[in-house]
Parts: structure tokens; sequence; C-alpha cells
């Protein structure tokens, strides 16, 4: 059981054929033995093996996104122990881009299952250091090749259905999927904007977790861009009233609004201060996003208010990370 860089975030990787081997991932995540767990190859002649059927839209997600960061969902082959697929009879395939990943997948010479390398319900690690932080005792080795690039997980799709459905969003959009498919579906519980309940199951076992959250209450403050600001220092402010405490506060901001909390009166402006990066350039929010909610954790945050961003694009994923780790607390500014 070995940690190894992808270009989403850092994997936990074992034989995917071999049941013991995963029932260890399973254990050293502490992950519910009800979520599946994403097989990755190096090759698509790895796969047919793997599957009991290829059909023509993965055939194209293939042509078009692999190697990269989209796992598809296809029936399974009787080679895939049910403890990678969780009983289902589905099983979601990657191949990664990463060099580092397609030297590892190659060397193994083995389908790998491999999950996020984080403990179950932290944050996923885009960085060597932050598997080691959460696994480290429990698994064989890191191979550190770096920050990861993309920083959230892979776009999950499932292609069993007749409109294939987005269950996970993540590294490849809903627009770059329908350029290449037409129609494309996504599930409800992606862009649900509170707590899923029972009469709305998520079809991907992993989105009904409450994931991503760091330690720290997480409150996203949602609206125009000219009050967003403004709100958060005024919540900044109550909150430290309210609790007397010198408990440190987080703000998640963007490189447009940071000088708005990094000048603001000491009374309001927060002890943690990050900008996930440039709202023109989504990709470098994703990229930093997860890091950051450990870096609040590190600096001991009680409560972290974060800006909101746009839906498209990779968008889409990051307030989906967002919302989990935020349990759905959204305040309108
Ligand atoms: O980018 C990624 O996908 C990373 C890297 C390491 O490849 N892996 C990753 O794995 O994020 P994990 O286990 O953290 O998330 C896998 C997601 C879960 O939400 C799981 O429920 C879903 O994929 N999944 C896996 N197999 C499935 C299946 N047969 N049907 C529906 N959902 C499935
Ligand atoms: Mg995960």
């Amino acid at each position: 059981m070995v940690a190894f860089p992808t270009e989403t975030v850092y994997g936990l990787g074992a034989n995917a054929l071999d049941p013991s081997a995963v029932r260890r991932i399973f254990a050293a995540k502490g992950r519910p033995a009800d979520n599946p767990l994403i097989v990755h190859v190096a090759d698509p002649e790895a796969i047919p093996p793997l599957v009991s059927d290829w059909p023509p839209a993965a055939q194209k997600l293939l042509q078009a996104f692999w190697p990269g960061p989209l796992s598809i969902i296809v029936p399974r082959s009787p080679l895939i122990p049910d403890q990678v697929t969780a009983g289902l009879d589905t099983v979601a395939i990657r191949m990664p881009s990463h060099p580092v990943a397609q030297a590892f997948i190659r060397a193994c010479r083995l389908p790998i299952a491999a999950p996020s390398a984080n403990l179950s319900g932290r944050p996923s690690p885009t960085t060597g250091i932050h598997v080691w932080n959460d696994l480290q005792g429990k698994i064989a080795a890191v191979v550190d090749g770096g920050p990861c690039q993309v920083g959230v997980e892979s776009t999950v799709v499932d292609v069993t259905a007749p409109v294939p459905m987005i269950l996970r969003p993540g590294g490849i959009t809903r627009e770059q999927l329908r350029a290449v498919l037409g129609e494309v579906d996504v599930d409800p519980v992606v862009v649900a904007r509170a707590k899923y309940d029972q009469q709305f199951t998520p079809r991907s076992p992993g989105m009904k977790y409450k994931h991503y959250a760091p330690r720290a209450e997480v409150y996203l403050v949602e609206g125009p861009l000219e009050v967003v600001p403004k709100q958060i220092l005024s919540l900044v402010g109550q909150y430290r009233q309210k609790h007397r405490s010198r408990a440190p506060i987080a703000v998640l901001a963007s490189d447009e609004t940071f000088s708005e909390y990094a000048s603001a009166a000491a009374t309001v402006r927060p002890d943690v201060l990050i900008s996930l990066g440039s709202r023109e350039r989504l990709e470098e929010v994703a990229a930093s996003l997860f890091s950051a909610l450990r870096t609040c954790d590190q600096r001991q945050a009680k409560v972290v208010f974060s800006e909101t961003f746009p839906e498209d694009g990779v968008g889409l994923a990051i307030m989906n990370r967002l919302c989990k780790a935020a349990a759905f607390r959204i305040i309108k500014a």
C-alpha cells in the first residue's frame, strides 16, 4: 500500500485484484466499506479484463480526455473484487496523466485501486506532506511528486445510463464533456445547496459523506463581490465579540478581494487570511483549495469564512467541495 501523486490529488494505491490489499486501504483511511474505489490503469489495453462492457460513450471519453482527470463508470467484470466496488455491478476506471502515476502503475504491472490518500473525511492531499500528516505509520511509503496540478479530484461520469451522468464534478468540466458527448446530466446532489435527505440519494456513494472538511466550522458567504468582503469582515467582528476568545478566525479570499481584508481595522481583520487565487483563473483556485483548508487546521482556526466562486468550468467542482466543507452553511450577503 503506497501513496503516489496524480494530476488531481495523491492516491493511496494497492493491487485492485487482491481483496485483502483493498481491505487494507479501507482500514488505513478509516473509510466506510460502502464507498467504492477507482481502478487506475496506465494503458487502455489494461481495460478489457476489468469490464464487461465498454460503451461507445466510454470510448469517446477515453479518446478525448485520457490520460487525464476523468473516471468512467462502466459494468464491471468478475475479476474485480466486491471490496473495490462495494458490491456494485459497476466499476470506475481512470487513466491518470501524471508521469509518476503512470510509471508507478506500469512498474506494478497491475490495475491499481486508489482512493484519495487522506484520512476519511479530511481534505484530499495535494502534496506528499499532506499524505504523510494523515497516514504516517499506516502505509508503506509515499512517492513524492511535488504538488498536484489540478488540485480537485477527477470527474466521475456514469456511462451506463442512456444519458451519461456526472456523479462528481472534477478536473474535466461539464462543458468539456458536453462538447464530446452532447447531452450530459448532472446528479442533483452535485449542485445541491442543502443537505441531501433520504429521498435524495446520491448515485456515487462517496458524495453522501461529509468530505473535505477542516476541523473548523466553515461558512460560505455568497453575493455580489462589492458586498461580500464587507459582510465577511462584519461576521469576523461579530464572532470575536460574541465568543470573546482569541480563537483564530480564517478567511478564504481571492486575489481580487485580498487587500480589503488585509487592510481592514484590527478588530475585524482575520487572523488567518488566504487567497485561493484569481477569479479570472479558477484553475488556480482549484489547485489551492484543499491545501488552504489544511492550513486553516494547522493555524487552529475555529471558524472559516469563505467567498464563493462562479460554477463555470472547474468552478462547479470548487463549489461542490466548498459546500461540503461548509456542510451547506451558506450566508447570503
Ligand atoms: O482524482 C481522483 O479521482 C483521485 C485520484 C487518486 O485518482 N481518487 C479519488 O478517489 O478521488 P476517491 O475514492 O476519494 O473517490 C472516488 C469517488 C467516490 O465518490 C466514489 O463513491 C465514486 O468515486 N465511485 C467509485 N466507484 C463508483 C461506482 N462504481 N459507482 C458510483 N460511484 C463510484
Ligand atoms: Mg476521497
